[in-house]
């Protein structure tokens, strides 16, 4: 047999995989019905343009034609573009970062990988509260770790308890992402606070002190003058990874890091074991051109006020067809609950959705069983022409 058992089977779960799938379906349905008549939810695409700085910063890289622009560099990355990042992530965090704390990545995915391959012991756990970004499930089992599902509270911000309870001494580390993809939260300063507590508490009554994984793409996307906390100043062993995907609009160009924690006791250990994981895995370097970019152009001016319209359009419309969501504070997903006729199988009610042309992504994939995922990262128009489709799709179901 050519293909893996454990990839064939992991490609046959109906869960998996099943945003991507989504995604596809929505392109032919659009090439069939036409684009205006598509309402394709389904992705986490952003479609605003990147801003004019790093695309300014993009024509300027690209002619540079000074020997060797095009090399190898060093495996963590560009000294000045490290420097760069040190300084980006010192004004997140309110704590001092040199950039000797920061190894370039292949986007926040390719720096999960390498963070979770320095780390992960065969065996060892990784914990989540759910819903969570749903390729974390694999991330995870790459390195033959184990990912622990833990619930949210009932408004999605951290079960510390949970979490609590569900810290053991396998436990390599605690992985949160803020503002949160599926749910739009961005969890409050006392909830990390009472995070932070935990797992304090738990490394000194165990001797294994978990990391403390701040996973930070959609950091920028917030809304009503909601604030991201910095954890840099509350535990030691934290990290973020983070990439330029969603804040600037450049998720295909791939780029993203990895940043410790000066005050990690073990910091030099974990940048090194991040650099060769990094390089292990076949990555070797980032995107040597968008590491220069980025070095000039991270602090971009961006304007997210045209997701807070179209947050605001689409709750509207959804308030009007009668479907329960929470109201996102940063990135830009809707969190949706399924009709109660669908007994919590959002499967079936995105495929009922479907119908209607209207696209979202099943909540069960996510971990969060009975809720879908709206990717309101599209155009205003796809926004209010789903008026029409939500309204008739829940009056159908009278
Ligand atoms: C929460 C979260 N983490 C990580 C990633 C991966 O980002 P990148 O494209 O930079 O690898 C995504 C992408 O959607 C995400 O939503």
């Amino acid at each position: 047999m050519p293909i893996s058992a454990y990839i064939k089977e992991t490609m046959s779960n109906k869960s998996a995989g099943v945003i991507r799938k989504m995604f596809e379906e929505g392109l032919k349905l659009k090439a069939q019905y036409g684009e205006d008549n598509v309402f394709d939810f389904s992705l986490g695409n952003p479609d605003l343009d990147p801003p004019e700085k790093v695309t300014d910063a993009l024509k300027k890289c690209a002619a540079d034609e000074s020997k060797n622009i095009h090399g190898y560099m060093p495996n963590a990355g560009y000294k000045f573009c490290r420097d760069a990042m040190a300084k980006k992530t010192s004004l997140e965090q309110g704590v001092e970062i040199s950039g000797d704390c920061v190894v370039m990545a292949v986007g926040a995915a390719g720096a999960l990988n390498a963070v979770f391959k320095a780390v992960l012991n065969p065996g060892d756990n990784v914990i989540v509260p759910s819903p969570f970004f749903t390729e974390y499930r694999h991330y995870v089992k790459n390195y033959q770790g184990e990912l622990i599902e833990v619930p949210a509270a009932a408004d999605c911000s951290i079960d510390t308890e949970a979490i609590k309870n569900s810290l053991n001494e396998k436990t390599a580390a605690v992985l949160i992402n803020s503002p949160n993809n599926p749910t739009g939260r961005v969890y409050s300063q006392a909830n990390i606070e009472q995070l932070c507590k935990v797992l304090e508490e738990h490394g000194n009554k165990c001797g294994r002190k978990p990391y403390l994984i701040l996973d930070e793409p959609y950091r920028a996307i917030v809304y009503d003058g909601t604030k991201v906390p910095a954890a840099f100043p509350l535990y030691d062993s934290s990290v973020v990874v983070t990439s330029f995907a969603k804040n600037i609009s450049i998720p295909g160009e791939r780029i993203g890091y990895v940043c410790v924690n000066p005050a990690c006791p073990d910091k030099d250990d974990f940048v090194s074991a991040v650099i060769f994981c990094t390089r292990v895995l076949g990555f070797v370097n980032a995107p040597a051109l968008f590491q220069r970019v980025v070095a000039e152009s991270y602090d971009a001016p961006c304007d997210y006020s045209l997701y807070k319209k179209r947050r605001d359009e689409l709750m509207e419309i959804l308030d009007e067809a009668g479907i329960k969501h929470l109201v996102p504070e940063g990135a830009f997903y809707m969190w949706c609950k399924a009709p109660d006729c669908f007994n919590n199988d959002d499967m079936a009610f995105c495929d009922y959705l479907k119908k209607y042309m209207i696209l979202g992504a099943p909540g069960s994939s996510f971990g969060g069983k009975g809720w879908f995922r709206l990717a309101y990262c599209v155009s205003e128009k796809t926004i209010l022409n789903s008026r029409k489709a939500f309204i008739q799709a829940m009056n159908d179901l009278k």
